[in-house]
C-alpha cells in the first residue's frame, strides 16, 4: 500500500526523523545495534528505511538492525522497500512477537525504538524484556506519546515511562506536530 501524506503527516515524520537522529547521536558505539518493535507498515516506508539509512551514512555501514512486527504482509512490505533502497543488508527481520524475540535476543542493544501497539502494557512488556540487553549508555525512544483518550495520557508510553522513571531512568518527551516521542536514558538526556 502506497500512502499520499498529508502536509502534517510530513511534518511529522520530518520532526520524528530529527528526534531519531539527535537521539542516535547519543550513542557512544562505533558499531550500532538497534532494534524497532513495529517495522514499515506501508509505501514509501518510514522508521526501517531511516534506521538503515543512518547505519549506512553515519555509522558507515558498521552496524545492525533488527525489526520485529508480528504481521507478515508488513515485513515482507518492508523487505521490498529496503530492497529497493539497497539497505536490506543492514536489517534483520523477526515475524512474530516482539516481546518474544526480545527475550530470545543474545546480543545487547544500543538504541530500542518502540512502535508497536497502541496499547501501553506491550510496550511495557518490550522494554522488560529488552532491559536484560541494555547496557548505561543505552537509549530508548517511545513513539506516540501523546494523549490517547483509549489508552492514557502518554499514549503507548502511558506504562512504560513511570516504569522506566521509578528504575532511574531519565525521560524526556518531546512535543511535535500533535505528536509526543520520548526518549529515555540512564543518563542525563540531551
Ligand atoms: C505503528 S506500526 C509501525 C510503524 C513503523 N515503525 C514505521 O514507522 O513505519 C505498528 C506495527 O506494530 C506491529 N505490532 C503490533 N503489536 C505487535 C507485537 N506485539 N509484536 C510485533 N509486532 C507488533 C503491527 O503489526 C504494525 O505493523
Amino acid at each position: 500500500m502506497t500512502v499520499k501524506l498529508n502536509p502534517l503527516q510530513v511534518n511529522q515524520l520530518k520532526w520524528r526523523e530529527k528526534i531519531l537522529k539527535a537521539a542516535l547521536q547519543l550513542v557512544p558505539a562505533d558499531d550500532v545495534r538497534i532494534v524497532e518493535t513495529g517495522t514499515i507498515r506501508m509505501r514509501p516506508g518510514f522508521s526501517t528505511l531511516f534506521f538503515a539509512r543512518m547505519i549506512r551514512d553515519v555509522w558507515k555501514g558498521k552496524g545492525n538492525l533488527v525489526s520485529i512486527d508480528m504481521n507478515r504482509v508488513h515485513i515482507s512490505l518492508s523487505i521490498d522497500i529496503l530492497r529497493e533502497n539497497d539497505l536490506e543488508q543492514f536489517v534483520e527481520w523477526k515475524l512474530g512477537d516482539s516481546k518474544e524475540w526480545i527475550t530470545q535476543r543474545k546480543e545487547s542493544i544500543d538504541f530500542l525504538y518502540l512502535d508497536s501497539a497502541w496499547y501501553p502494557p506491550v510496550i511495557l512488556g518490550e522494554f522488560q524484556a529488552a532491559e536484560q540487553h541494555m547496557h548505561k549508555h543505552t537509549i530508548v525512544a517511545v513513539d506516540d506519546c501523546e494523549n490517547e483518550p483509549r489508552y492514557g495520557p502518554q499514549g503507548k508510553g502511558t506504562d512504560v515511562i513511570p516504569y522506566a522513571e521509578s528504575k532511574g531512568w531519565r525521560v524526556r518527551v518531546i512535543n511535535g506536530p500533535k505528536k509526543r516521542m520520548a526518549v529515555m536514558r540512564k543518563e542525563e538526556v540531551c
